[in-house]
């Protein structure tokens, strides 16, 4: 038994250190996030790495930290600017949650971005995970990151067939890597950590054959990398089907803003017409006589299917372009906009998807 204690300790101390010498090699590359202090940057940094890799984050960060280099000048931009900056990076919550933490921080904290792990916490939109990014990289506090990049290295490694979104999975990774971490370096932990599980240990082709650690990684020892790490259940996606009116007199066409709960609150979008499964041109040729007046109802040409993923949702949406030459429709939600002044407002990324093919700029 104690052979065995010894074998595991020895596994784990194995494992950090090769970690941190593969960060220190080659591989720590240079970005504007890394080896910064400022709390809010990294904040920034980590709600835009949410939601997309490196190279597609970068722009963002750097007009986000240009056009708002302090809190403040973020708790005090106007949402739909906060908005129009994060349109195309997808689940607009984030933005909404910045903003209104900056809010916080500016109204509640005097401006003065938390220090401890359980402050950074309670910040609209930061869980564990970003917890301990904020914490670990700007104040040097030793949580480790937890993440499916995480879930898959330890797996891998470890060997643990638990499945990771089980409860009792979720324990004992975050109890794991919380025992990995280097505490004197907890930030290099981390960052090595995401980084090595991106580019070394990545999910379809991890580079098992020069990587470090391979000679007692498990999953590499028994060709295990393709079934580890392990999930019980598959994400069950409800499917929705959009049809977007673009009511226009072939100029300009009418949009408005989503007032309402759920995605895309506060973006832009166009009248909406949407059922829970497809739809014949019949069978939306009726819905659009009872949504729109005879008369506002012209020649209608409806687009392909664009399909929007979200981790819960399939989005099917289609574009039904509406000939009108009014400029004035009965509903008074409606704004009339001409292509040029699209720019001022953000949307949807399959929207922004159909303009791009229509060649509309925004
Ligand atoms: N993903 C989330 N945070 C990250 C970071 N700091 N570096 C690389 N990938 C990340």
């Amino acid at each position: 038994m104690k052979n065995m204690e010894t074998s595991t300790k020895e596994l784990k101390n194995f494992f950090t250190q090769k970690l941190m010498e593969w960060n220190v090699s080659e591989n720590d590359r240079e970005l504007p996030w890394k080896h910064i202090e400022n709390p809010y940057f990294i904040w920034l940094s980590e709600i835009i790495l949410q939601q997309t890799r490196a190279e597609q984050a970068l722009p963002y960060y750097l007009k986000f930290t240009e056009n708002y280099p302090t809190v403040e000048d973020l708790a005090n931009a106007p949402e739909d600017e906060v908005m129009k900056m994060w349109e195309g990076l997808g689940y607009y919550s984030r933005a909404r949650n910045l903003h209104f933490a900056a809010k916080y921080i500016v109204l509640e904290k005097g401006g003065q971005f938390p220090n401890t792990h359980k402050e950074i916490l309670k910040l609209k939109g930061v869980g564990p995970y970003t917890a301990a990014a904020i914490a670990s990289f700007a104040f040097k506090l030793p949580y480790a990151v937890v993440d499916g990049n995480v879930y898959r290295v330890l797996s891998r490694f470890f060997g643990i067939e638990t499945p990771i979104d089980s409860t009792e999975g979720k324990k004992q990774f975050a109890k794991l890597a919380q025992e990995l971490i280097d505490t004197e370096k907890p930030d290099q932990y981390n960052q090595a950590i995401m980084d090595f599980g991106a580019r070394q240990c990545s999910p379809a082709k991890p580079l098992c054959m020069f990587c470090p650690m391979n000679v007692h990684c498990e999953a590499y020892l028994k060709g295990k990398t393709g079934e580890w790490p392990i999930k019980s259940k598959k994400i069950k996606k409800r499917e929705r089907f959009f049809h977007y009116l673009l009511v226009g007199d072939g100029i300009g066409f009418f949009i408005k803003k989503r007032t309402e709960k759920g995605i895309w609150r506060n973006l832009y979008d166009f009248p909406l017409i949407e059922t829970n499964k497809e739809l014949d041109d019949e069978a939306l040729k009726e819905l659009i006589e009872k949504k729109l007046k005879k008369d506002e109802i012209g020649k209608v040409l409806v687009s392909k299917n664009y399909v929007h993923l979200l981790t819960h949702q399939k989005i099917n949406v289609k574009f039904v372009e509406i000939k009108n030459k009014d400029q004035q429709l009965s509903n008074k939600a409606l704004q009339y906009v001409m292509p040029e002044d699209l720019k001022n407002y953000a949307f949807p990324k399959v929207i922004l998807r159909f303009f791009e093919e229509k060649g509309i700029i925004c």
